[in-house]
């Protein structure tokens, strides 16, 4: 039988992991965080402390990286080990579109995502999911959200995570305006939506309401199939 793939794509903070995590649970799929991806690389650069105009050295280190997820995708390992509060770490949002917007880092990372994709089902969340990683999955969603409400969301998860290094909200709300703007201009597979994506508007709705639609989406697919 055929792999099924659900591919979602937004921007930070529209409710991608929470959604494409609980869909993964209710029908037993993967779930592959990209977005996780491109912040272990970020991690692994500042450790290893090469600077972010070292190119070919971040190339070359995204390229060796042994990406693997926990079974619900929840937790990352980084060559086996498991990285998955570090990447978290607020250095690495303000850093992370730089090593995302190399196209070499980018092509890396697709092959390593496809490959993780490969046999099995999946849900996987990221900016360019349905436009570049998985182009053919079955099902291609575009969440978005007001910058207020995305804000909000990443301020409350901030602070439940009790990280460290505190910051407010209108902090993390020019992050993500930032980040918005950094991920929507860059050359190398900018965030937009697929043609072929259904987008859906989380501001006033629930991460399970979000998640409903979805499986309703997934269902009425199987049907339109089942009928021809
Ligand atoms: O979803 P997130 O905030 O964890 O993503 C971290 C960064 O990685 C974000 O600035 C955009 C980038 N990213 C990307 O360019 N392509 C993806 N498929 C996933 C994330």
């Amino acid at each position: 039988m055929k792999n099924i793939a659900i591919a979602i794509d937004g921007p930070a903070g529209a409710g991608k992991s929470t959604v494409a995590k609980s869909i993964a649970e209710r029908l037993g799929y993967l779930y592959i965080d990209t977005g996780a991806m491109y912040r272990g690389v970020t991690f692994l650069v500042i450790e290893k402390d090469l600077s972010f105009d070292q190119k070919k050295e971040i190339i070359k280190l995204s390229e060796t990286i042994e990406f693997e997820f926990s079974k619900d995708g929840t937790e990352i390992y980084l060559n086996r080990r498991n990285c998955t509060k570090e990447i978290r770490d607020p250095r690495i949002n303000e850093k992370v579109s730089i090593v995302a917007k190399i196209p070499e880092v980018r092509n890396n990372l697709v092959k390593a995502q496809q490959k993780l994709a490969a046999d099995r089902d999946v849900v996987m969340d990221g900016r360019d999911i349905g436009t570049h990683v998985l182009p053919d999955a079955d099902l291609k969603i575009f969440l978005t959200a007001s910058v207020d409400e995305r804000a909000m969301r990443r301020f409350k998860e901030l602070k439940e995570k009790k990280s460290k290094d505190q910051v407010t909200l209108n902090e993390v709300r020019n992050n993500i305006i930032e980040r918005d703007r950094l991920d929507s201009t860059r050359v190398a597979a900018p965030l937009v939506k697929a043609k072929d994506a259904y987008e859906i508007n989380t501001t006033n709705l629930t991460s399970e309401n979000v998640a409903d639609k979805i499986i309703n989406l997934l269902n009425n697919l199987n049907c339109g199939n089942q009928n021809q």
